[in-house]
């Protein structure tokens, strides 16, 4: 991607949400946008603060976010965001209209871009009457079936019945009731209101989002006809920018030693992202279902995400002997450097959007098991729009961890899988090149931001 002769004094200001999952793309934006010769301020939480020295070119701007510990580990995601987007309002307005005032040592911002679940930003610019533009860093899919939700409520379709959950949701196929994004991280009035916080475009004069035309072609046509305003598809991010790090926690870089002395396409990865969470029985019936495959595998146990465990303690007696002879368990692993090692042959994943995406990028066909939001949508295209996955429903149980492992590493069906997945890593490879779709989404973006300020 070559430069373009934008002169550095036209600064974007970024405001990334306080997840791995958000800070990623957005800073992955950021060094997309500084290719195009944009200055680059991020304006951050405290709480997951990302880590300035990864991006020496940028200039960060931490907000006062006023969170206690108690705010932290006692509240839902969502409640959470709701003190986030309250506290963080004045301290963002004041230090932008700082800023403005005095451009120097900064440079003139030209607009501002912030993660959809951070819309006091919309407030803020409205205010100083700068330009906004919103970042989704979820699927062009996920988004339609997020701003469904209050219709299928209306509709009495929701809350949920138990007898429903396998039915089509009526103009949302292939996605089933189950399938829809309705967060685990509080209740479902929380919840919808917090899609009606985040559906909310306002003043915004765009959208960005980290996917690409050719995977969700329909759900992008049928957004773009209702759109008031232009959408910009420039995914995956990841690959439009070279790699810096954007990690919150330390990335267990041994791992790629021990992949090394693996057989190509033989390990399963595991990993459920940063936030999703599971219960003992869960541990020991997937660490189970990990031995019994008789595979390799390289398992991701992020410390908290067992409850009751600070970590892997409380694994079950006799399986650290499957670990010694085929294993190797890490609290966090460099995962895109892992997903493109010729070792792993599948991911088991939670279906986060990123991963979803390193995962689709590198080839590699996926064991689905989503915990939450939009993770379930991601996991139905996965299995049945794209067909690179294998689902994993219901209740967690070694024999079926097993069979779905030995399904795609051992028998034919996962050769199948894997070609299909090799084609589709080959078709968004070509939307990266000059002519590609997200190459030229991200041209019409910088016209776009320059446009702005005329
Ligand atoms: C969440 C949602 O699940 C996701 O769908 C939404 O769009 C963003 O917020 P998260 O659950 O963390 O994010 O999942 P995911 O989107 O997959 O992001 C996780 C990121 O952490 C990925 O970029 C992945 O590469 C990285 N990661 C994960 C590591 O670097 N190392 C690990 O060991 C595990």
């Amino acid at each position: 991607m070559g430069k373009q002769s934008t002169k550095r004094s036209q600064r974007v200001l970024l405001i990334p949400g306080p997840f791995q999952g958000h800070i990623t793309p957005m800073l992955e934006l950021g060094t997309t946008l500084h290719s195009k010769g944009f200055s680059i301020t991020v304006a951050h939480t405290i709480f997951n603060s990302p880590n300035p020295s990864n991006h020496p070119d940028f200039v960060f701007l931490p907000l006062s976010d006023n969170l206690s510990g108690a705010d932290i580990s006692s509240r839902s995601l969502i409640a959470l965001m709701k003190t986030i987007n309250t506290n963080c309002q004045v301290p963002l307005r004041e230090s932008l209209a700082q800023i403005m005032e005095n451009p120097e040592p900064y440079d003139q911002v030209v607009c501002i871009i912030y993660d959809t679940i951070m819309p006091f930003a919309e407030a803020v610019a409205n205010h100083l009457q700068l330009p906004s533009i919103i970042l989704r860093t979820n699927s062009v899919s996920a988004t339609i079936a997020y701003e469904s939700l209050p219709r299928l409520q209306a509709a009495g379709y929701i809350p949920l019945q138990d007898y429903m959950l396998q039915d089509l949701v009526p103009g949302l196929q292939p996605l089933r009731f189950k399938d829809l994004p309705i967060s685990k991280f509080g209740t479902l009035k929380e919840s919808l209101e917090m899609i009606a916080d985040i559906s909310h475009i306002g003043t915004s004069s765009a959208i960005i989002w980290n996917s690409v035309d050719c995977l969700e072609p329909s759900a992008l046509a049928q957004l773009k006809q209702h759109s008031q305003v232009p959408l910009f598809t420039i995914g995956p991010l990841h690959k439009m920018a070279p790699a810096s790090s954007t990690s919150l926690i330390r990335e267990d870089t041994n791992c790629t030693a021990w992949l090394d002395k693996q057989a190509p396409d033989s390990v399963i990865y595991v990993s459920l992202g940063s936030l999703a969470l599971m219960d003992e029985k869960e541990l020991a019936e997937t660490a189970w279902g990990l031995a019994n495959s008789g595979q390799p595998f390289l398992w991701v146990v992020r410390p908290g995400s067992v409850h009751g465990s600070e970590w892997i303690e409380n694994l079950p007696e006799g399986f650290k002997e499957a670990i010694e002879q085929k294993g190797h368990i890490v609290k966090w692993a460099p995962q895109r450097e892992v997903l493109s090692h010729g070792a792993v042959g599948v991911f088991w994943s939670h279906c986060g959007w990123n991963s979803t995406l390193e995962s689709i990028c590198e080839g590699v066909p996926m064991i689905c098991k989503p915990y939450s939001g939009d993770q379930k949508v991601n996991a139905r295209y996965l299995t049945e729009v794209w067909k690179v996955g294998l689902p994993l429903e219901g209740v967690l149980e070694r024999g079926e961890i097993e069979r779905a492992i030995r399904r795609l590493l051992v028998d034919k069906e996962g050769e199948e899988m894997r070609q299909r997945a090799t084609d589709m890593r080959e078709k968004l490879k070509l939307s990266l090149k000059r002519d590609g779709s997200s190459n030229n989404s991200l041209n019409d973006l910088t016209e776009f931001i320059l446009s702005l300020q005329l």
